[in-house]
């Protein structure tokens, strides 16, 4: 999906399945960006909201999964609002400006 501002992309999130068979097909992974003019304006949580409708009531998914930076406050905020909780922690998944970033799993299950 993606979020439009006099014709302009401002935003974007998607779901991406994580498997095709029958055991994991209930399962996708999620990711979103909001350009960097817009963001803390409410964009993320209208992407994030129409996402969830669409796995919940259009996909049928019963869980979307995602990773988040352990000091991205902002979008960790943004998906406990929107019912994902904390799995887990995984150490060093990034190199960021020369040094390794920790990341939370996070994910969500169909309420
Ligand atoms: C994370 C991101 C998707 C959120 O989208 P957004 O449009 O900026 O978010 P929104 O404005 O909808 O909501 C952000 C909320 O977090 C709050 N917030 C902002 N900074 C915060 C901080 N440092 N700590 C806690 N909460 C914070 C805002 O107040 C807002 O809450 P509110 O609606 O109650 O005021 C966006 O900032 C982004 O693209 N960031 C860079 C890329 C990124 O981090 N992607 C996610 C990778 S997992």
């Amino acid at each position: 999906m993606v979020a439009e501002l006099d014709g302009v992309i401002m935003g974007s999130a998607g779901l991406f399945p994580i498997g095709t068979g029958a055991r994991t097909r209930h399962n996708a992974m999620f990711g979103i960006a909001v350009h960097p003019d817009v963001q803390g304006c409410g964009v993320g949580d209208a992407l994030l909201g129409a996402i969830v409708t669409h796995a919940d009531g259009w996909l049928g998914l019963q869980r979307v999964e995602l990773d988040v930076f352990v000091d991205n406050d902002r979008a960790r905020v943004l998906y406990e609002r929107h019912g994902f909780v904390l799995e887990g922690r995984a150490r060093m998944t990034a190199m960021r400006r020369g040094t390794y970033v920790d990341s939370f799993a996070m994910a969500r299950l169909r309420p």
